[in-house]
């Protein structure tokens, strides 16, 4: 099987349920013919779920339950209506200084839940100005997405830091790069690795996603800033 076409809206902390107009719009808007997803707040999941478009969560404990307080499990995204949750997005890196090793037990719950794992790897700009681009985005493969992973249960996002809410993007050569070695890293490892799906996430917008989306191995775009209107969203969508 090919590689799934995916358009993926990270939401982050943003949204209320005034934000739901921005569904409604985007399902009559948006194309068929790839897939859409919408990673609300959890607030809003239940909400974006019932009008019949796919929806992720943002994070999830590895643990199937328990004591820990604020916390939400894989399963309970999944009965609030989620098929997806992002994993080890950079925010969750570096905001609550998230490891490789905790990413890929999340993941394990995810599966386990029966949630795609939607899992994040990026380099920081220092690092990428040192030349340490491809062993950074290596060892968060490596380390991150764990044995159970399947093209059917995980997609790969590749989301440098430095380009996320700043509006710049790598070039195309870059993106290439880094698609190129995922691809590579992930057909080593796993039988399917060729059926994995990639997206590119930082600053996407309807002005560049066309050229994105023509990259080699790239399967779709993760959308922060501009998945919150469904003016913008829709435009990425469409060039998919
Ligand atoms: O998850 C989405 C990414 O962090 C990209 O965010 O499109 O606002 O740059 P952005």
């Amino acid at each position: 099987m090919a590689p799934r076409k995916l358009a993926a809206g990270n939401w982050k902390m943003n949204g209320t349920l005034a934000s739901l107009a921005q569904i409604d719009q985007l399902l009559a808007d948006a194309v068929p013919g790839c897939d859409v997803l919408i990673c609300p707040p959890a607030t809003l999941i239940h909400a974006v779920a019932a009008k019949g478009i796919a929806t992720g969560g943002q994070d999830c404990h590895a643990n199937a339950s328990g004591a820990h307080t604020g916390d939400i499990a894989a399963a309970q995204l999944k009965d609030a209506g989620a098929s997806h949750v992002i994993l080890g997005h950079s925010e969750r890196r570096t905001d609550h200084a998230e490891t490789d090793a905790q990413i890929a037990a999340k993941s394990v719950a995810a599966h386990e839940a029966g949630l795609i794992a939607v899992i994040c790897v990026g380099e920081t700009e220092t690092q990428r100005d040192s030349g340490a681009t491809l062993d950074v985005i290596s060892a968060q493969l490596a380390g991150s997405v764990p044995d159970c992973a399947t093209a059917a249960n995980t997609v790969i996002a590749y989301e440098p830091v430095w380009a996320i809410g700043t509006g710049r993007t790598p070039t195309d050569a870059q993106i290439a790069e880094v698609h190129a070695l995922m691809r590579e890293r992930l057909s080593e490892r796993f039988a399917d690795g060729a059926d994995f799906s990639l997206l590119y996430g930082g600053s996407v917008k309807p002005g560049n996603a066309a050229e994105i989306f023509a990259i080699a191995h790239v399967n779709g775009a993760l959308v922060g800033g501009a998945s919150l209107k469904a003016a913008d969203f829709a435009p990425i969508v469409a060039a998919l």
